[in-house]
Parts: C-alpha cells; sequence; structure tokens
C-alpha cells in the first residue's frame, strides 16, 4: 500500500472534515485544510499552530469558480483528496414545497461544486494517491426507502457525477471513492446521530488508505464495507 504524505481536505473547518485533519496529523500526514472563512476557522487554526508546518490553511469556497482556479493554481502535488463540504438543503426537505433557487442551492454544492473541483484537483494527485468525495448512504438509489427526497437527489447525483470522472484517471494509478461517513455527531448530523466525529474520521482514513493502489472506482462507507449504487 503507498505511503500517503500529503492530504487535501475541502470544508475542513468544522464536522467530520476537521476530525480528518485530526486524524491525518496524528499519522504523521501534512494537511492542507479548506475553510470559506479561515479566520473564523478557530479549530484548525489551533491545530496548526500546535502543528508548526504541517497544516496548511486555505481559503476556499467551493461555489466560486474564480477562488478554484486561484486555489488550483498554487496547489502542491497532493496524494489524497478528500472533497468533504456540503449542506443538507432547506429543512423541508420536499421535492414539493422547494422553490427553484433553494433546489438550485442544493445541487450546485452538494454535486456539481465538488465534480468541478475535483477536475481542478485531478492532475495534482500522485500516482498510488486517493480521490474521496463525502457522499452518503442517502445518494444510494438502491437503498433510499423515501424521505429526505431532495438531499438524497443531490448525493445520488454527485455518485453519478463522481463516476464520471472515473475514466478520466484511468492509467493514473488513482483510487476513486464516493464514501459515507456514518451518521455522524455534527451541525448536520445533530447530538443524537450514532457516531462520533473520531471514530467516523479514523474509518473514512482507514477506508482511503486501503484504497490506495486500486483503479476502482467504489462507493463505501466509513467502515469500509461496500453501499449499493
Ligand atoms: N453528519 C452526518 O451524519 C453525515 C452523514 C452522511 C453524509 N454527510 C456528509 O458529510 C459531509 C460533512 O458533513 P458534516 O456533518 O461534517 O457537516 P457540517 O458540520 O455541517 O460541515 C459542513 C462543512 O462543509 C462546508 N461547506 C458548506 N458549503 C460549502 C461551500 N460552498 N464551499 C466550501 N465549503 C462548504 C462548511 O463550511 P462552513 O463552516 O463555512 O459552513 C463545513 O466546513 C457533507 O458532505 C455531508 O453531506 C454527513
Amino acid at each position: 500500500m503507498p505511503q500517503h504524505s500529503t492530504a487535501l481536505i475541502v470544508g475542513a473547518n468544522r464536522g467530520i472534515g476537521l476530525g480528518v485533519v485530526r486524524e491525518y496529523l496524528s499519522r504523521g500526514v501534512s494537511v492542507i485544510a479548506t475553510a470559506r472563512n479561515p479566520d473564523a476557522a478557530a479549530e484548525l487554526r489551533a491545530l496548526a499552530q500546535a502543528n508548526p508546518g504541517r497544516v496548511d490553511i486555505r481559503a476556499l469556497d467551493m461555489n466560486d469558480g474564480a477562488q478554484i482556479d486561484a486555489f488550483t493554481a498554487t496547489l502542491p502535488e497532493i496524494d489524497v483528496a478528500l472533497v468533504n463540504a456540503g449542506v443538507s438543503g432547506p429543512d423541508h426537505r420536499t421535492a414539493n414545497k422547494a422553490s427553484a433557487a433553494e433546489i438550485g442551492a442544493l445541487m450546485f454544492v452538494n454535486a456539481i461544486a465538488p465534480t468541478r473541483l475535483a477536475r481542478h484537483l485531478m492532475p495534482k494527485l500522485r500516482a498510488g494517491g486517493v480521490l474521496a468525495f463525502t457522499s452518503s448512504v442517502m445518494g444510494s438509489v438502491a437503498l433510499n426507502p423515501g424521505g429526505h427526497e431532495l438531499y438524497r437527489a443531490s448525493k445520488a447525483a454527485l455518485n453519478s457525477l463522481t463516476r464520471g470522472l472515473h475514466p478520466e484517471l484511468r492509467g493514473r494509478g488513482i483510487a476513486l471513492l464516493t464514501m459515507h461517513p456514518g451518521w455522524v455527531r455534527t451541525d448536520m448530523g445533530g447530538p443524537t446521530a450514532a457516531v462520533s466525529v473520531e471514530d467516523s474520521a479514523r474509518g473514512m482514513v482507514d477506508t482511503i488508505a486501503s484504497a490506495a493502489g486500486s483503479e476502482d472506482h467504489r462507493f463505501l462507507d466509513w467502515k469500509g464495507d461496500t453501499i449499493a449504487w
């Protein structure tokens, strides 16, 4: 299994992303961590202070194409990219109540923006690396029992778009992962969620490490188990 030395985490100022940064640092991996507003990212800045020279905090709003261009122009080579940022969408969660603007915003952030960003990241990934996305089991069409239909659709769209990246990576020795982090106790997952940020992050990083060396595209959960598309 190739050893990874540098990981990029997009959406790293709180929740699962912040947990993944902590986990990589504990394993000796240097991190490039993005936040929409680095000045307000107190926990991330504290991690950078405690790990001198190992946390490079960059400003990035995935919705901003000009910012993506500027960000990737100065990005060094990386072994892992985890495009983790996402939103849950309007509270009512139904297609019938949603305005066109609400639907557009949700689909753009959860599906289109990660894919566009990833195309800019792909040239920076080293052979033996992993391009991973934080999707959700709620993006599985096969396992969809109904409910939360807009969020599910946004993650199903992300899953489909990530599959579209697969041919573009062929022959480069880079694994492609679409991942479910578990139901995690974050602002999005809520306080009653089943999995701690620490356990999710540990499992996500283990799963990413295990995928290195393959060229497959897989839909895996935080324990490394396969999810039906
Ligand atoms: N928690 C769960 O149970 C669960 C389950 C399945 C999947 N997920 C997925 O896991 C990922 C992380 O979730 P979480 O629970 O850690 O959520 P969270 O605590 O709400 O954090 C979301 C992160 O995404 C960032 N973000 C949102 N829109 C962005 C944009 N346009 N550009 C850049 N960053 C943006 C946020 O930045 P700001 O702080 O600036 O808003 C924040 O860093 C999401 O993709 C989510 O859909 C979560």
